[in-house]
């Protein structure tokens, strides 16, 4: 019994947020007025605005509208690996990287830092699909 806990535990944790990671939204969602909404972070994600370099962008212009599929850097090129879970077990694992990437891509798209609300409705978005 044991056993077969522990293998639906680990198939479970290489499809989603990691423990360190779901840790982490918890603490966001302690600074956040609304419980955490998956819809309005797909429009956070989908949505066009006047980035950093004062030209239309959307999350979605690096990371493809699919999450399950592989997106493209607009600045440099390379290639990004998909952005969901599901498809790619090590995203949203590792608590310094998503911390990174959402300050960085926030000012990016939106051109300053996600509040609270911002960041926890985008990873529930991403974490979702
Ligand atoms: C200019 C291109 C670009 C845009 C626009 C962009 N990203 Fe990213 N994003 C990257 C790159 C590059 C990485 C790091 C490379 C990688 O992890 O494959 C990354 C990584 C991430 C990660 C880290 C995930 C993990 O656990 O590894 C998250 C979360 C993320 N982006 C969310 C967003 C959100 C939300 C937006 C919109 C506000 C966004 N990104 C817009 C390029 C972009």
């Amino acid at each position: 019994m044991k056993t077969l806990l522990f293998t639906l535990l680990a198939a479970a944790s290489l499809m989603a947020a990691s423990p360190e990671v779901e840790a982490y939204m918890q603490q966001l969602q302690a600074q956040a007025s609304e419980p955490f909404d998956a819809k309005r972070g797909e429009a956070i994600f989908t949505s066009e605005h006047v980035g950093k370099k004062g030209e239309k962008i959307a999350c979605t212009t690096c990371h493809s509208v699919n999450l399950a599929d592989s997106g493209k850097n607009i600045n440099t090129g390379k290639v990004i690996d998909p952005l969901s879970p599901k498809a790619n077990p090590v995203r949203l694992t590792d608590v310094k990287e998503v911390k990174k990437w959402l300050r960085r891509n926030f000012k990016d798209v939106y051109n300053r830092e996600g509040t609270a609300q911002e960041q926890g409705d985008v990873l529930t978005y991403i974490n979702n699909n």
